[in-house]
């Protein structure tokens, strides 16, 4: 009997694969490599379904032999485990971002006389559309609340992009690239007191109320399915940030964080130029844990922000806090900087990575922004929040264009800046 490997990272299994999986079995015995939950993250979005439950379903299709674990989008280890006779794959992977990995599978075939068998690719259908379908759906508060903690468990880096309302919030949900075999897009979404407040044409000093924030969180949660972590400023007196915990976690938001600072505070990028209070540890420990007990699920997180660094108290004072913190049950710690340098983040990870009980830790590189993901990942960082940058492109090119008519006495000059009329039209899904 000969031996063939059919790869899969799907979770939506439609008659495109069973074709393939019909082709395979003529050729002889088939083993599928089923891409672990990681691997999928790595170079897709997270699983709907999780490998245990993929792997019930796989193993079921007539035809399929074996199921192993595929960790890693490269076929090559696995191959060189089981030495099959065939690989089997659609010939959709010509092209694209896959035709690396194709060139790899037919030059280790190679290595053993074994050959590529690529049937007809099934047109009609592809698992992306299927998806892409569920998700204009919707989601429920209680699917898109977890999605934070799943995306933590199986991405070295969770990615999040400012959003402050519902068009910013559809561009987080949308925008993807293709970074070589990978495709690379915004894990979730930040609501930013800054730009929730600028957006309103408001001061960045807790003068937003909350039930104006979750205005704008339940604008974007209209027309999005991504996870959210809300910025809860210093989360106010511990007997309101209770409610506030609820509140955010009954919508679907993800995690609150919040800053041992005590309010009205003033935006943290303002640094020592203008005064600013830290909290007591006690203090701040106590609203921790009276925002913990007063959450009804065990998926919603609330993340300690230290201001040590911001307030120039030093990397001793940010490390004792983190301790603290984490012992009154902050599921995550952000510490925070306005340094152009990276240098007093990374010297801060580096004590807190020899910290015994860790929890996720958080960095917002507005100022240090010469730092890669790769490099945060490095130093321990799990969570990469762009904290203002869609706020912030947006206003200078709005500017722009009103000193354009202004100048121009017409709008004829600002129309090569805007977004085509054609395109306005039908940004939206259901504008037609
Ligand atoms: C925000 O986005 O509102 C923040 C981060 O709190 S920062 O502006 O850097 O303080
Ligand atoms: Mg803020």
């Amino acid at each position: 009997m000969k031996k063939v490997y059919v790869s899969m990272g799907t979770d939506i299994i439609h008659h495109g694969h069973i074709n393939i999986i019909e082709t395979a079995r003529k050729l002889g015995e088939v083993t599928v490599g089923l891409m672990s939950d990681e691997a999928i993250a790595s170079y897709k979005r997270l699983p709907l379904l999780s490998y245990l439950q993929r792997k019930k379903i796989i193993e079921n299709i007539k035809g399929v032999k074996n199921v192993v674990p595929q960790e890693t989008l490269d076929y090559v280890p696995n191959l060189r485990k089981l030495k099959p006779d065939y690989v089997v794959h659609g010939t959709d992977w010509k092209t694209g971002i896959q035709k690396d990995v194709r060139a790899r599978v037919i030059k280790t075939l190679k290595e053993w006389g074994g050959k590529l068998v690529e049937p007809e690719y099934t047109n009609d259908i592809s698992s992306t559309q299927l998806i892409e379908q569920i998700t204009e759906i919707g989601t429920t508060p209680q699917i898109r609340l977890r999605k934070l903690r799943k995306l933590l468990e199986l991405k070295q880096i969770v990615r999040i992009l400012e959003a402050h309302n519902g068009l910013t919030g559809r561009i987080i949900e949308k925008i993807k690239v293709i970074d070589g075999e990978n495709v690379r897009e915004f894990d979730g979404m930040w609501s930013s007191s800054l730009t929730d407040s600028a957006s309103r044409g408001k001061p960045d000093i807790e003068l937003v109320d909350l039930t104006s924030r979750l205005q704008t969180i339940d604008q974007i949660f209209e027309v999005t399915t991504k996870p959210m972590i809300v910025d809860g400023d210093t989360g106010g007196l511990a007997e309101h940030f209770v409610y506030t915990v609820k509140t955010l976690e009954r919508l679907g938001v993800s995690a609150v964080i919040i800053e041992d600072k005590i309010g009205p505070k003033r935006n943290s990028l303002f640094g020592t130029d203008v005064e600013q209070e830290q909290d007591t540890i006690e203090n701040f420990s106590q609203k921790i844990l009276a925002g913990k007990k007063s959450q009804v699920t065990d998926d919603f997180m609330i993340i300690a922000r230290i201001e040590s660094l911001i307030l120039g108290k030093g990397i001793d004072d940010a490390v004792k806090r983190a301790k603290a913190y984490i012992a009154a049950g902050a599921d995550g710690v952000m510490i925070h900087s306005k340094d152009k340098d990276p240098k007093e983040v990374l010297d801060f990870c580096k004590e807190y990575n020899k910290l015994k009980n860790k929890v996720p830790l958080v960095a917002v590189p507005t100022t240090y922004g010469t730092i890669t993901e790769e490099e945060l990942i490095k130093a321990g960082v799990k969570i990469v929040i762009y904290a203002n940058h869609l706020l912030r492109s947006a206003y200078p090119a709005m500017v722009k264009t009103s000193e354009l008519i202004l100048k121009k006495h017409r709008c004829f000059e600002a129309d090569e800046n805007c977004l085509p009329i054609k395109e306005v039209l039908t940004l939206i899904p259901g504008s037609k």
